[in-house]
Protein backbone atom coordinates (compact mmCIF):
# COMPACT_ATOMS: atom_id res chain seq x y z
CA UNK A 1 0.00 0.00 0.00
CA UNK A 2 2.71 1.98 1.16
CA UNK A 3 4.20 2.01 -2.55
CA UNK A 4 1.04 2.37 -4.61
CA UNK A 5 0.87 5.88 -1.61
CA UNK A 6 4.08 7.30 -3.13
CA UNK A 7 3.51 6.62 -6.26
CA UNK A 8 0.35 8.59 -6.26
CA UNK A 9 2.54 11.77 -4.20
CA UNK A 10 4.93 11.54 -6.74
CA UNK A 11 2.57 11.75 -9.83
CA UNK A 12 0.90 14.49 -8.02
CA UNK A 13 3.80 16.50 -7.12
CA UNK A 14 5.50 16.29 -11.07
CA UNK A 15 1.82 17.09 -12.29
CA UNK A 16 2.16 20.29 -10.03
CA UNK A 17 5.30 21.22 -11.61
CA UNK A 18 4.75 20.86 -14.72
CA UNK A 19 0.77 21.97 -14.76
CA UNK A 20 1.33 25.87 -16.19
CA UNK A 21 3.23 24.29 -19.17
CA UNK A 22 0.81 20.86 -19.96
CA UNK A 23 -2.09 23.80 -19.64
CA UNK A 24 -0.60 26.00 -22.27
CA UNK A 25 -2.31 26.59 -25.51
CA UNK A 26 0.54 26.49 -27.91
CA UNK A 27 2.32 23.64 -25.42
CA UNK A 28 -0.99 21.36 -26.62
CA UNK A 29 -0.26 21.14 -29.82
CA UNK A 30 2.65 19.33 -29.52
CA UNK A 31 -0.49 16.55 -29.61
CA UNK A 32 -1.13 17.10 -32.60
CA UNK A 33 2.83 15.85 -34.03
CA UNK A 34 3.79 12.56 -34.05
CA UNK A 35 7.03 12.11 -32.66
CA UNK A 36 8.28 7.84 -32.57
CA UNK A 37 5.85 5.84 -33.92
CA UNK A 38 2.17 6.42 -32.61
CA UNK A 39 3.86 8.65 -29.50
CA UNK A 40 3.35 12.24 -30.04
CA UNK A 41 5.19 14.66 -29.12
CA UNK A 42 3.32 15.79 -26.00
CA UNK A 43 3.04 12.49 -25.23
CA UNK A 44 7.28 11.34 -25.28
CA UNK A 45 8.09 14.99 -23.60
CA UNK A 46 5.65 14.13 -20.43
CA UNK A 47 7.55 10.44 -20.68
CA UNK A 48 11.07 12.08 -20.45
CA UNK A 49 9.98 14.49 -17.95
CA UNK A 50 9.10 12.34 -15.26
CA UNK A 51 11.63 9.59 -15.46
CA UNK A 52 14.31 12.31 -15.17
CA UNK A 53 11.86 13.73 -12.49
CA UNK A 54 11.75 10.79 -10.89
CA UNK A 55 15.73 10.23 -11.38
CA UNK A 56 16.45 13.51 -10.45
CA UNK A 57 14.48 13.72 -6.90
CA UNK A 58 16.01 10.20 -6.08
CA UNK A 59 19.39 11.47 -6.81
CA UNK A 60 18.74 14.64 -4.66
CA UNK A 61 19.34 17.09 -8.22
CA UNK A 62 17.15 19.64 -8.99
CA UNK A 63 13.88 17.45 -10.21
CA UNK A 64 11.59 20.53 -10.85
CA UNK A 65 14.51 21.73 -13.64
CA UNK A 66 14.49 18.07 -15.00
CA UNK A 67 10.70 18.15 -14.94
CA UNK A 68 9.69 21.68 -16.77
CA UNK A 69 12.73 21.49 -18.99
CA UNK A 70 12.04 17.74 -19.57
CA UNK A 71 8.23 18.56 -20.81
CA UNK A 72 9.96 21.41 -23.45
CA UNK A 73 12.46 19.87 -24.99
CA UNK A 74 11.19 19.07 -28.14
CA UNK A 75 8.83 21.78 -28.46
CA UNK A 76 9.10 22.33 -32.19
CA UNK A 77 5.45 22.04 -33.83
CA UNK A 78 6.13 20.46 -37.22
CA UNK A 79 6.29 17.25 -38.41
CA UNK A 80 10.09 16.86 -38.51
CA UNK A 81 9.53 13.73 -41.44
CA UNK A 82 8.74 16.86 -44.03
CA UNK A 83 11.44 18.95 -44.76
CA UNK A 84 10.87 22.27 -43.56
CA UNK A 85 10.84 25.85 -45.68
CA UNK A 86 14.12 27.49 -44.75
CA UNK A 87 15.39 25.31 -42.19
CA UNK A 88 18.80 24.08 -43.18
CA UNK A 89 20.50 20.98 -42.10
CA UNK A 90 19.42 18.18 -39.66
CA UNK A 91 16.49 18.04 -37.90
CA UNK A 92 18.47 15.89 -35.17
CA UNK A 93 20.49 19.05 -34.78
CA UNK A 94 18.44 21.74 -35.21
CA UNK A 95 15.49 21.12 -33.02
CA UNK A 96 17.43 21.35 -29.62
CA UNK A 97 17.64 25.37 -31.35
CA UNK A 98 14.42 25.19 -32.29
CA UNK A 99 12.14 23.98 -28.76
CA UNK A 100 14.21 26.69 -26.75
CA UNK A 101 13.34 29.70 -28.79
CA UNK A 102 10.02 28.44 -28.73
CA UNK A 103 9.87 27.73 -24.99
CA UNK A 104 11.56 31.02 -23.93
CA UNK A 105 8.77 32.76 -25.87
CA UNK A 106 6.33 31.09 -23.18
CA UNK A 107 7.90 30.74 -20.46
CA UNK A 108 10.65 32.06 -17.98
CA UNK A 109 13.41 29.03 -18.21
CA UNK A 110 16.39 29.33 -15.62
CA UNK A 111 20.42 28.16 -16.49
CA UNK A 112 20.08 25.15 -15.86
CA UNK A 113 16.39 24.35 -17.75
CA UNK A 114 17.94 26.03 -20.83
CA UNK A 115 21.27 24.09 -20.87
CA UNK A 116 18.51 20.74 -20.51
CA UNK A 117 16.76 21.60 -23.64
CA UNK A 118 19.54 22.89 -26.10
CA UNK A 119 22.44 19.92 -25.20
CA UNK A 120 19.51 17.10 -24.88
CA UNK A 121 20.80 15.27 -28.25
CA UNK A 122 24.35 15.33 -27.17
CA UNK A 123 26.68 13.73 -28.40
CA UNK A 124 25.08 14.62 -31.61
CA UNK A 125 25.51 17.89 -30.62
CA UNK A 126 28.86 18.84 -29.74
CA UNK A 127 28.98 21.00 -26.70
CA UNK A 128 28.81 19.28 -23.29
CA UNK A 129 25.97 19.42 -21.05
CA UNK A 130 26.92 22.01 -18.01
CA UNK A 131 24.50 20.26 -15.55
CA UNK A 132 23.75 16.82 -14.28
CA UNK A 133 20.29 17.19 -15.21
CA UNK A 134 21.32 17.53 -18.85
CA UNK A 135 23.17 14.61 -19.02
CA UNK A 136 20.47 12.83 -17.30
CA UNK A 137 18.07 13.89 -19.95
CA UNK A 138 19.80 12.84 -22.75
CA UNK A 139 20.28 9.40 -21.79
CA UNK A 140 16.40 9.34 -20.55
CA UNK A 141 15.67 10.87 -23.98
CA UNK A 142 17.32 7.75 -25.88
CA UNK A 143 15.63 5.48 -23.20
CA UNK A 144 12.43 6.80 -23.70
CA UNK A 145 12.74 6.76 -27.83
CA UNK A 146 13.71 2.59 -27.53
CA UNK A 147 11.19 2.07 -24.92
CA UNK A 148 8.38 3.83 -27.13
CA UNK A 149 9.33 1.95 -29.92
CA UNK A 150 9.26 -1.02 -28.58
CA UNK A 151 6.07 -0.79 -26.79
CA UNK A 152 4.74 0.51 -30.39
CA UNK A 153 5.57 -3.08 -31.91
CA UNK A 154 4.26 -5.11 -28.53
CA UNK A 155 0.85 -3.19 -29.60
CA UNK A 156 0.91 -4.08 -33.03
CA UNK A 157 1.56 -7.60 -32.48
CA UNK A 158 -1.39 -7.86 -29.90
CA UNK A 159 -3.68 -5.67 -31.70
CA UNK A 160 -2.09 -6.08 -35.49
CA UNK A 161 -2.97 -2.91 -36.47
CA UNK A 162 -1.63 0.80 -36.24
CA UNK A 163 -2.80 2.59 -33.26
CA UNK A 164 -3.76 6.31 -33.20
CA UNK A 165 -2.40 9.20 -31.41
CA UNK A 166 -3.53 8.90 -27.77
CA UNK A 167 -2.69 11.21 -24.67
FE1 LIG B 1 14.73 15.91 -29.26
FE1 LIG C 1 13.00 13.78 -27.22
Amino acid sequence: MKGVRDLLKSVEEFDEIIEDIISNETVQKMKNYRQHYDISCFEHCKNVAYISYKICKKLKLDYKAAARAGMLHDMFLYDWRIKQEGMKGFHAIKHPRVALENSKKLFELSNREQDIILKHMWPLTIKLPSYPESFIITIVDKYSAISEGFSYYVRRLRFGKKVDLHN
